[in-house]
């Protein structure tokens, strides 16, 4: 048959409020579970002959490496594909390269500009597709922050994370997060660089507390977070940031106002001396090289998930 049905019950993670509080906490549970085996040079192998594609539009170390390695390490292949080495640099319709690939593979990892083009790809899927970053969310990330809160300071419910950067996909995620959890995103940003109104409309402010001060948004953080100043894809404004973001940058003063056990957290890369010191990013509250190692035995959990559903 030339266009035989996709399969109806393929689950999707291209937002984090694609699944449920329910089965966030389900896939941060597994994870801990999966990164003990890990630690203990126990094989995990549930995707033994399977084969995982990942497309990447825009550049990465961490989601690569870490989706990567962990479907091998859990039995399967893994493909890679860019802009630049496919037909999707030469035009290739991403709705035509859905109905291509996801006939041979089993699951997609996609990294790329809009989230319009995400989901028009999944659309054509008949496998489930995950979102590895675009220009609106970034989930895969945000579950390996909640999971590093989790194991250094227990659930983040109630709790109060502070974000001084931009609106950005890692700051609306985060908001998602918030909504799912149950606990409060204290924003903080320069003038033009605030959430935008459309995407945060129904936000409940117990949920989302808009700060001018960087300073006044830390005090009673439980979590002080940031990110690069320019995004991919936004290099041409990276001048007017820069002078833009000048005061935002996070220091020992900020985190000083934060609870005395406040965690550091930065996705990564970061860029030292810009949104965050050194000093603070190599401190004692840094916790982000576990959270990098974290994306691994998260995502490797939500594959698991994806695939064959709770174990
Ligand atoms: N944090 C993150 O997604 O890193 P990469 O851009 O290196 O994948
Ligand atoms: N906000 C950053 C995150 C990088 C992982 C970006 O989109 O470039």
């Amino acid at each position: 048959m030339q266009n035989e049905p996709t399969p109806l019950n393929i689950r999707h993670f291209l937002r984090l409020d694609d699944f449920s509080k329910e089965e966030i906490l389900y896939v941060l549970d597994r994870a801990k579970y999966i990164k003990q085996k890990f630690k203990n040079f126990e094989p995990h192998m549930p995707m033994h002959d399977r084969t995982l594609a990942m497309i990447f539009e825009k550049a990465s170390t961490r989601t690569r490496v870490s989706f990567e390695a962990g479907f091998y390490q859990m039995g399967g292949y893994v493909i890679n594909l860019t802009s630049g080495d496919s037909q999707l640099g030469r035009s290739e319709p991403i709705e035509d390269t859905a109905r291509v690939i996801t006939r041979m593979v089993d699951l997609v990892m996609i990294r790329t500009f809009g989230q319009d083009r995400l989901e028009a790809f999944a659309k054509h899927s008949r496998v489930p597709v995950i979102n590895g970053l675009t220009n609106e969310f970034h989930p895969c990330q945000i579950l390996a922050d909640i999971l590093t809160f989790v194991e250094n300071r227990g659930s983040i419910e109630n709790k109060i994370v502070t974000w001084i950067g931009d609106e950005n996909n890692m700051s609306y995620t985060w908001i998602q997060a918030a909504e799912l959890l149950n606990f409060k995103v204290h924003f903080c940003a320069p003038e033009n660089y605030q959430l935008k109104p459309e995407r945060i409309a129904g936000v409940s402010p117990d949920h989302l507390k808009i700060f001018k001060d960087p300073y006044e948004a830390c005090a009673g953080a439980d979590l002080v977070t940031t990110d690069v100043w320019t995004s991919m894809g936004y290099e041409a404004e990276n001048q007017e940031r820069h002078k833009a973001f000048a005061n935002f940058c996070v220091n020992q003063d900020m985190m000083n106002r934060a609870k005395p056990d406040a965690l550091f957290m930065h996705c990564l890369p970061a860029h030292r001396g810009e949104e965050v010191t050194a000093e603070v990013i190599d401190g004692p509250q840094s916790v982000v090289w576990s959270e990098a190692e974290n994306r691994m035995h998260v995502q490797k959990a939500l594959m698991e998930f994806l695939l064959f559903g709770k174990q």
